[in-house]
């Protein structure tokens, strides 16, 4: 009998290996990003320009990844300054969008020694991460306060020029995302305990997007990290901390208390979800921050067929961005084992992302695939 189990076992071992070699699996690809270095903590807000390049922020400035001190716009250049910067994105018609959350507003970085005001968000909590539609005249923000677990969704109508509070179900709103085709608007909800801080729900709430005036309207979770997390019985084998130990008091003692995870079970809903960025056929990206991890979801079939892509050196990640020549390498920034350093991991998917097919063409407004007649 024991024989045989551990028989049993061992097949089901020999097995499995090989069925996961077919799944895509990120990889370090610090050697292709080396404009991560140095950037520090605040490592966030991926974006991708017309050709493929790949950018991020951190909260001084916005930066290129694929040289090292390769930087776009830094604070206080050209008389403008910022509290800190939490996202981006590159437009073809709007100019380079970064936020500034505790700053309450987004700039125009396009010509970095003449930035602009693009928008004054002091009526928002924040803005933490943006999604633009795919004629570029309506944008999202996600936003909350973390000590208070509370978030909000805002729409800026780009050609009247108003901003209007979206109904919000849930909690802390961070990752925020348009489907492919503009029909759907994807925001992460979560809530941690304010005693251990530790994440007690988190999910992914879609919206409709109301064709006629541009609203998000019937609010529904459509997705539950934790029931996810326990079908799929996924723990990443070298992740986990604490992440929000003492965060509240004390970001010192937050960051060198900071250890690896022992029983992870013990450790419930130990992440949190952050950045996410969709392909231009339906499929979501979703970072899970301190969980080493990213989500796969095809959002045209149910979200129970979501995937957990474990991480190669992103311990912490961030935020994500489709870029490279085909638009179709995923990459991840955030910080390192022991919440330390900046990494970025990718891999090659099938599809280009959502946002850098839109900046080949003309939004989707003729109706054509932009990706085959782009010049
Ligand atoms: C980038 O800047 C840092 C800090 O100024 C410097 O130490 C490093 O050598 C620079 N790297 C390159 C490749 O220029
Ligand atoms: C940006 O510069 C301003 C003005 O010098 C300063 O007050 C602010 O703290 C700086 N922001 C960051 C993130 O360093
Ligand atoms: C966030 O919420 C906390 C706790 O309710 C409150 O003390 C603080 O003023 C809020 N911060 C902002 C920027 O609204
Ligand atoms: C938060 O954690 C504390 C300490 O473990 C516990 O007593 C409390 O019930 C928790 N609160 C919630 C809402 O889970
Ligand atoms: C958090 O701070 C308290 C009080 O300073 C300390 O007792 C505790 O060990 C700290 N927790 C961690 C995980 O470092």
């Amino acid at each position: 009998m024991k024989s045989l189990l551990a028989f049993a076992f061992l097949a089901l071992a020999t097995a499995a290996p090989t069925g996961s070699q077919s799944e895509p699996q990120f990889k370090n690809a610090i050697g292709k990003n080396p404009g991560v270095i140095g950037l520090g903590g605040g490592i966030e807000g991926t974006s991708v320009d017309k050709t493929g390049k790949l950018y991020t922020v951190n909260s001084v400035g916005l930066y290129a990844l694929d040289k090292e001190n390769s930087t776009l716009w830094t604070n206080g250049t050209g008389g403008m300054s910022v509290v800190g910067l939490s996202s981006s994105r590159f437009t073809r018609t709007l100019g380079t969008l970064i936020g500034d959350p505790s700053g309450h507003k987004v700039l125009n970085v396009q010509d970095p020694k003449k930035p602009t005001l693009f928008l004054d968000a002091s009526q928002m909590l924040q803005p933490n991460d943006m999604t633009i539609s795919l004629d570029e005249k309506k944008i999202y923000f996600s936003g909350m306060n973390w000590t208070a677990n509370v978030g909000e969704v805002w729409y800026y109508n780009v050609e009247s020029k108003k901003l209007e509070k979206v109904p919000w179900t849930g909690d802390r709103a961070n990752g925020i995302e348009l489907s492919h085709d503009d029909a759907h608007l994807y925001v992460t909800s979560a809530r941690h305990n304010t005693t251990t801080f530790q994440t007690l729900f988190s999910s992914v709430i879609r919206y409709d997007i109301n064709k006629a005036n541009g609203m998000p309207e019937n609010p529904q979770t459509v997705l539950d990290y934790r029931k996810l997390r326990n079908d799929a019985g996924y723990f990443p084998k070298d992740a986990g901390t604490n992440m929000y130990a003492n965060l509240s008091t004390d970001a010192t003692a937050y960051g060198a208390a900071v250890k690896d995870r022992k029983n992870p079970q013990d450790n419930e809903m130990d992440f949190d979800p952050d950045g996410m960025r969709m392909d231009s056929k339906g499929t979501l990206f979703a970072t899970l921050n301190a969980w080493k991890t990213v989500v796969m979801w095809d959002t045209t079939k149910a979200s129970t067929t979501a995937k957990f892509m474990e991480l190669e050196t992103v311990y912490w990640p961030t935020n994500l961005e489709l870029g490279g020549p085909e638009g179709k390498t995923v990459t991840v920034v955030g910080k390192c084992k022991g919440n330390a350093n900046t990494c970025v991991d990718s891999f090659e998917h099938s599809t280009p992302g959502r946002a850098f097919k839109n900046l080949q063409g003309d939004g989707g407004n003729t109706g054509k695939d932009t990706t085959d007649d782009c010049s």
